[in-house]
């Protein structure tokens, strides 16, 4: 038999009900935040991650898709979404036109890790990017979009921030970060010789615990902030005491991509093991310009959406009621209850009974579909033009002219 491929997982009934509701909640929030739907696509050209990811990264120095396509195209499945966005943006010339753009997008993303609770291979975000627009106020909005949209799913999740320095910190921060690294070079482990070269910030973000114990005595970036990025760092602060938004400032969170700056933040639920980080983002300044655009603000975040399925699934959701059950009891109007069916489906999500069975069976179909109108056929209500109507929610019934049918379904 063939199965799904290994951190890949099928969609069905339930989950994908939930699914949708998550990111109906996700879009409804992303909307009032004035952003709109963006979609990219699923595959881009290698070079696109290697240098937006940044070849630090676990992302992509182990867990690309990557591969040749038949026109000899060193191509990848997209490992985030935030990397194509900015591809898109610069592709069509929007860097150049100037203007803020907000939007939001949702979707498959793969990266080749070892699978377990968690942590798939092909997993989904919802994520939201914003360009041109360099107020600390959007990072803010973003943190309090994330806040809301967690609020709606009833999920509690701590939030933690930090600030990676704008590029002048930076610059000065590595030098001295570099330094302390050189000077326990023997003690760190291989993987943080190799992010010391390339991007030594992601040395502090190592799970090795030798390499955290010797980080414990590292330059913090916090502490070496210019004076624009420690203002722009109080005024979060401030935004989000004002909104009641609880943190955690942690100056150890650089975040797994290299693309950031300044404003940097995760959420994290305690309700799903190790694999906690629900949410995460920041803001990434250089990253525009640094795939061949006009220098252009962005910030964002990505939400993992099966990380919020598996705290959601362990609750009861309550699963209202939809759409009508339309059925015969004898076969000889199958195919009236066919036609009036199909016609009422231009207004009306409708299940139609394909086979004449008895009543009480009919009804036991209807409640298992979740259905919330049960109408059905019988000899008598044909031969009157009538049909048989049930509310599954109250219980109420009647028979009712055919010709009431559709302002009796307006009403309900
Ligand atoms: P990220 O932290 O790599 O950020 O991913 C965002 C979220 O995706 C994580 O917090 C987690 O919930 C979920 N996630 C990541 N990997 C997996 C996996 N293997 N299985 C299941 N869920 C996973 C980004 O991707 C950035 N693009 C976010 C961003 C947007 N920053 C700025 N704009």
């Amino acid at each position: 038999m063939i199965t799904a491929l290994r951190g890949m997982k099928d969609m069905l009934q339930d989950r994908s009900k939930l699914y949708e509701y998550i990111v109906k909640t996700c879009e409804d929030v992303a909307k009032n935040y004035g952003y709109t739907q963006i979609k990219t696509p699923h595959l881009e050209e290698t070079a696109l991650f290697k240098r937006s990811v940044g070849e630090s990264s676990d992302i992509v120095g182990k867990e690309m898709y990557q591969f040749t396509d038949k026109g000899n195209n060193d191509v990848c499945l997209r490992p985030e979404g935030t990397a194509g966005v900015v591809r898109a943006y610069i592709e069509a010339k929007l860097d150049r036109a100037g203007g803020v753009y907000r939007w939001f997008y949702h979707g498959s993303m793969f990266r080749y890790e070892r699978p377990q609770k968690g942590r798939l291979r092909e997993f989904h975000q919802f994520g939201v990017e914003c360009f041109g627009e360099a107020s600390v106020y959007e990072d803010a909005s973003i943190i309090l979009m994330i806040s809301e949209i967690l609020k709606r799913l009833d999920i509690k999740a701590t939030l933690k921030i930090n600030s990676l320095g704008d590029v002048s910190s930076m610059a000065s921060y590595k030098e001295k970060l570099v330094k302390f690294l050189d000077a326990n070079e023997s003690e760190i482990c291989d993987d943080c010789l190799r992010r010391k070269e390339l991007n030594p910030i992601r040395t502090l973000d190592c799970k090795n615990e030798k390499c955290q114990e010797i980080y414990q005595n590292a330059p913090l970036m916090i502490e070496n902030l210019s004076k624009e990025a420690a203002d722009d760092f109080d005024k979060l602060k401030k935004i989000l005491d004002e909104n009641n938004i609880g943190y955690e400032v942690d100056p150890k969170l650089v975040r797994g991509l290299d693309y950031y700056c300044k404003t940097a933040f995760e959420f994290i639920s305690n309700e799903i093991g190790s694999q906690s980080a629900v949410a995460g983002g920041g803001r990434y300044d250089r990253l525009v310009e640094y795939l061949g655009g006009k220098a252009s603000y962005g910030v964002g975040f990505a939400m993992g959406i099966e990380r919020i399925m598996e705290i959601l699934s362990s609750r009861d959701i309550k699963n209202e009621r939809n759409g009508v059950y339309i059925c015969a009891l004898d076969e000889q109007n199958l195919d009236f209850v066919y036609s009036l069916g199909t016609k009422m489906r231009d207004k009306f999500k409708v299940e139609i009974s394909y086979e004449a069975k008895k009543l009480q069976k009919h009804l036991q179909i209807a409640d298992n579909k979740g259905a919330k109108i049960f109408l059905c056929i019988g000899e008598n209500e044909r031969a009157n033009s009538q049909i048989w109507y049930k509310n599954l929610d109250n219980k109420t019934e009647k028979t009712i002219n055919l010709n009431e049918l559709e302002k009796e379904l307006d009403n309900e």
